[in-house]
């Protein structure tokens, strides 16, 4: 890893062993942006890449001369209004209204490690060698406004994280109108867009096109990433697939609006733009103030998009994700919302316990439905003072009782909202966000509030650290189920009014930092009806996050597909639910409800009552499968085999452990098919010269040799143990072909809609 000046052509060149960054301060002291893509060794000189040339009905810099135009050359931070007709990276306003800006280089400073960025979450790291930083000083000569761009190089991972923070060293005052985190300037458009969009109940779905001229973008408006996109997009070459080929990811490490664009101008060049989306925004910085940008992650690859994805994973799971759970085994739990909703008493609730933990699982979390008068959505959100009579013990008492069946006890809270109906909203409706002289959008009955305001935060400090800390919780379920709408501050002068979104997620990051640096024992998952705020902004806090409303075996198999691109499994908030599934009324079998969810933190969400006594003894060997594996699920390398995004009614992935020794491939069919094709299916990140022995897990999750269905009568007491090199795993593939058809044959249940298995590999 290195980060080197060259004073004579004016060059930086940032690069490690995966990826070659290059930029150049240009004739009129813009940076220009040469190049970034695969490692070029040497100290070259890359002057003859920005390519002036002389172009019919360009616009130039300077007069008498036809080479250097803002239009053609590629650049780092660009503005609007001086020659360059893209959208711009940052927009000024000052204080007589003129919207150009110029910023030209001032300076540099090249820095080991990483700094923080105040107020914002970001990857950091440990020893001040695992990275290099550069920061480039540019200044707007006319308004005195200063942007300092952070480039931080990972050594032993293909990230480059950008972020950007704009001081007011002027005079007068002025308003950020678009301030991007990152802006890159490809050469070319030969590019597929992959987005991760999609809905409440069916996030982060895989959806690709080719770019084309003109702009694309996913963006959220919302006030949260949300269900809708994801602030994650990759840009791959056509031809490059889960293992090989170039492919540059993009993340942003923000919760709020956002925006990730790609506009394709006429000559076939790419700028791809990522940060606060500006649609809405405006910030006003008087003299000395300065606003800090979120982080922007990018990742290059030239190996494909597993490997894209194994550095995101490496670097949110070791170098975002903080704290006393980042590396620790997470508990399997029971959640009570889908089994009872709103209906709960302490009896149902400690009985419910009493059989979990005869099943395995080791944390009880009591969901929404336990505070003051909320016997149902509509009220009292906002009171966490007090419990409902269903409670006679308080959640302290019902904490103990829990503990006393030898579970840890976990809680929701949702305490960015309030109901109308609640004693908050009558003491402190002037802390709502609304509009004056407007009515009031609800969602859910919801109402949301202020959170860019002071006193909000430390109010919601007060009251949530007196509740985590007087009773017995080891888990908290941070829930937001709503949108933002009315984004007006009775706090802000009118001015100001741009800034309420920003703010709100300014104040829900402190809010979430001084309540996990006060609990730092005390698990948190994030939660946002569902995926609405899966982003890498949550997990710098919470280290794992609810993944969708939506827990069908079948629907988690796409979400878990689209989400894995960018984020770890050990963020997945992974459950296995009762059937029908009540989102989508489907049947799946319970082994593939655990067999989807393995791959993640785990754990239930149904009644254990209503189970049959074989079933419970399935939830038994299945939490024993997952408590003797999940360290693998939780640190090992996560490879994509068989996309369900193909339609080819098939999905598989595998996870295997860093020395490469023990791995563990699912398999899942959808709908069932009679006398159907054969299938292999090629393993992924093992060692070619290891033997290994294949087992498949049957209902219980037992380990089994491996019998392929073709197999006659197949025994699992006489077959024999099957051991297949690496090589030939990956290379020749594993028959998982299916003849079933409804049959039994020997000891193998016939297959049905939806089944599973999964292959567990061990080197011998
Ligand atoms: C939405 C969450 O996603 C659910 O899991 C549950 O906690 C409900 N809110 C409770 O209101």
């Amino acid at each position: 890893m290195s980060i080197s000046f060259d004073g004579k052509t004016k060059t930086f060149h940032l690069k490690n062993r995966f990826f070659s960054y290059v930029m150049k301060i240009l004739p009129n002291g813009q940076i220009g942006q040469l190049y970034f893509g695969k490692t070029v060794e040497g100290g070259r000189v890359f002057d003859y890449l920005p390519e002036p040339a002389y172009r019919p009905m360009s616009s130039y810099v300077s007069e008498g001369e036809y080479s250097f135009s803002l239009e053609h050359v590629r650049q780092e931070y660009p503005s609007y209004g001086t020659g360059d007709f893209r959208h711009p990276a940052v927009g000024i306003r000052s204080a007589d209204g003129s919207r150009i800006s110029g910023f030209a280089y001032e300076g540099h400073r090249i820095t080991a490690g990483k700094p923080e960025l105040s107020g914002l979450p970001a990857t950091w790291c440990e020893d001040e060698k695992e990275a290099e930083t550069l920061a480039v000083t540019l200044r707007d000569p006319l308004t005195g406004v200063e942007a300092e761009l952070l480039y931080t190089v990972f050594a032993e991972l293909p990230v480059l994280a950008r972020s950007v923070r704009i001081t007011n060293e002027g005079p007068d005052s002025v308003y950020v109108e678009q301030a991007m985190s990152l802006c890159l300037d490809l050469p070319d458009a030969n590019y597929d867009w992959i987005q991760f969009s999609g809905a409440w109940a069916r996030e982060r779905h895989v959806r690709t096109r080719r770019l084309q001229q003109g702009i694309q973008s996913v963006e959220s408006t919302r006030g949260n990433s949300s269900h809708v996109h994801n602030p994650f997009v990759i840009l791959k070459r056509p031809e490059t697939t889960e293992l090989s080929g170039e492919a540059y990811g993009f993340s942003l490490i923000y919760s709020g609006n956002f925006l990730a664009q790609a506009e394709v101008d006429t000559w076939d060049v790419t700028r791809f733009t990522m940060g606060i989306n500006p649609f809405g925004f405006d910030w006003k910085l008087e003299q000395g103030e300065a606003l800090q940008l979120p982080e922007a992650v990018m990742v290059y690859t030239e190996s494909g998009l597993n490997a894209m994805s194994h550095a995101f994973h490496t670097l949110y799971r070791t170098r975002l994700a903080r704290g006393y759970w980042q590396t620790k085994e997470r508990p399997i739990l029971i959640n009570s919302w889908e089994c009872m909703t709103f209906d709960i008493t302490e009896e149902r609730l400690v009985r419910l316990a009493k059989k979990a933990k005869r099943c395995g699982i080791e944390l009880f979390v009591l969901d929404d439905g336990w505070f003051k008068g909320r016997d149902s959505d509509r009220r009292g959100l906002g009171d966490w003072h007090e419990v409902r009579e269903c409670l006679p013990g308080g959640i302290d008492g019902l904490a103990r009782k829990i503990e006393a069946e030898g579970l840890k006890f976990g809680l929701w809270i949702e305490p960015e909202m309030m109901n109308r109906d609640s004693d908050l909203f009558r003491a402190h409706e002037d802390w709502l966000l609304r509009a004056p002289g407007r009515s009031m959008t609800h969602c859910r009955n919801e109402f949301a509030l202020d959170l860019g305001r002071q006193e909000v935060v430390d109010y919601l400090f007060d009251v949530l650290s007196g509740l985590i800390g007087g009773s017995h919780i080891s888990y908290i379920k941070w829930d937001m189920n709503r949108s933002i709408t009315e984004a007006y501050s009775a706090a802000l002068p009118p001015e100001r009014q741009g800034e309420v979104m920003h703010r709100y997620i300014l104040g829900l990051y402190q809010l979430y930092g001084r309540l996990v640096q006060a609990f730092p024992e005390v698990l948190f998952e994030s939660c946002a009806s569902g995926g609405g705020r899966f982003d890498p902004g949550m997990l710098y806090y919470a280290p794992q996050a609810w993944l969708s409303d939506d827990s069908d075996a079948a629907e988690r198999i796409l979400m878990q597909y689209g989400t894995s691109y960018c984020y770890p499994l050990s963020s997945f908030g992974t459950h296995v639910s009762s059937v029908p599934n009540g989102q989508i009324y489907r049947y799946t079998p319970l082994h593939t409800r655990a067999n989807v969810a393995f791959f993640g933190t785990y754990g239930y969400e149904l009644d254990l009552e209503e189970l049959t006594e074989e079933e419970l003894d399935q939830i038994r060997m299945h939490t024993e499968f997952m408590k003797k594996y999940r360290r693998l699920f939780l640190t090992g390398t996560f490879y994509r085999l068989v996309s369900p995004f193909d339609g080819k009614n098939l999905a598989a992935w595998m996870v295997v452990s860093e020395d490469k020794k023990t791995a563990v491939a699912g398999w899942y069919k959808l709908l069932n098919e009679v006398n159907g094709p054969y299938h292999r299916l090629h393993m992924c990140g093992l060692d070619s010269s290891y033997s290994y022995c294949v087992k498949q897990t049957d209902r219980y999750s037992r380990e089994m040799p491996y019998m392929p269905y073709s197999a006659e009568a197949a025994d699992p007491e006489t077959a024999p143990d099957t051991v297949l090199t690496g090589d030939e795993l990956m290379k020749v593939g594993l028959p998982v072909s299916d003849c079933s058809a409804g049959e039994k044959r020997g000891a193998l249940e016939p297959s049905c809609d939806f089944d599973s298995r999964l292959y567990v590999m061990h080197a011998v």
